[in-house]
């Protein structure tokens, strides 16, 4: 079967290397197994929760960075703006007019908001809020992606997907495909310094694409426990064992373990850490340091992309728009 994968990233926030373990280097992975990929910048989707139009625009250029500097091949792949391809935000009116409200209420991200609320339960919710889900349907079923790695936080919105695409189907004909989820973070929960869930929430991050030095200072600041060199330490639940383990082979993993186990000082085992995960970023710091001013070179990679990408969603929306029977007098 030919496969088609299709992520969405929401432009909030500078990725730090919890992003990039979690979401962006898995989804390159992909790329090698499948027929065809999709990168988007979920722009419409960042502007439901954050209003700050400067926090937007900065975004979408630091996440375009960062996917380009991990790697991605704008050749082999589609990489675009959602708000570049106006005919997704039409396939989303259309979508909105098959789903059924009651879905929409089931919805996590909504009803958590609701759920803040003590008398009045709609007080500070938007439909967009309310309409997330049908955006994130279009975006999808827009491409006939066969496949979506996500984070298990949207898996929610990946059955609500099929199940849109199902109600679509059935009521006109069956134009979509229904896409399945690859769920990215199943056992991956990335620790940041304090040991917590990486996030910028908690302001725990070691950054992406920040220089050497700041990497090796952020490293530095990992909290360990108070062991002395030579005691034994627990690689369990530590995080700079953790973080280890994402970057390295088998076989350097047990080595670390021995060393562990031998008494390693903290301050050796944050070099080795350091080492190893500097290895790995000093080309895509390379990139992006190559990137960062060339406005003019991102711009056109995603006109390019968008150009590409909108020659497949306008022939899926006559399409669409066909069998609703939105066209010609005749
Ligand atoms: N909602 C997703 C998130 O917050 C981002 C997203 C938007 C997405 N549209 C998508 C992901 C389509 C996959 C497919 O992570």
């Amino acid at each position: 079967m030919k496969k088609r994968i299709l992520t969405g990233i929401t432009t909030t926030g500078t990725p730090h290397i919890g992003n990039y373990i979690g979401a962006i280097r898995p989804a390159l992975d992909l790329v090698e197994d499948s027929n065809d990929s999709f990168f988007f910048l979920a722009d419409y989707h960042s502007i439901i929760k954050n209003q700050n139009s400067d926090d937007i625009s900065a975004s979408v250029k630091n996440i375009a960075l960062a996917w380009l500097s991990c790697g991605l091949d704008t050749n082999s792949s589609y990489f675009y703006r959602q708000s570049d391809i106006p005919e997704i935000i039409e396939l989303s009116w259309i979508l909105n007019c098959v789903t059924a409200k009651g879905l929409m209420n089931r919805a996590h991200a909504y009803k958590a908001a609701s759920s803040l609320n003590k008398k009045d339960p709609d007080k500070g919710i938007t439909l967009g809020l309310f309409a997330y889900p049908v955006l994130m349907a279009a975006d999808i079923l827009m491409f006939d992606s066969t496949h979506v790695p996500v984070g298990s936080d949207q898996i929610q919105h990946l059955e609500m997907t099929r199940d849109i695409a199902s109600r679509f189907n059935h009521l006109y004909k069956p134009l979509f495909t229904i896409p399945e989820p690859i769920i990215q973070d199943k056992e991956k929960v990335v620790l940041g310094l304090d040991g917590r869930k990486m996030s910028k929430s908690y302001g725990n991050v070691i950054p992406l694409l920040e220089s050497e030095k700041n990497l090796k200072k952020s490293i530095m600041k990992i909290v360990t426990n108070s062991l002395e060199p030579g005691e034994p330490k627990d690689s369990k639940g530590c995080t700079v064992f953790d973080l280890y383990k994402s970057f390295a082979s088998d076989e350097a993993i047990s080595d670390f373990q021995q060393s562990y186990d031998d008494g390693i000082s903290w301050g050796e085992a944050k070099e080795i850490l350091f080492n190893l995960i500097n290895k790995e970023l000093e080309p895509i710091r390379n990139r992006y340091n190559d990137l960062v001013n060339d406005q003019a070179l991102i711009n056109d990679l995603l006109n390019d992309g968008a150009k590409k990408a909108r020659l497949i969603a306008k022939d899926k929306l006559s399409e669409i728009r066909e069998v609703i029977g939105i066209k010609s007098i005749s």
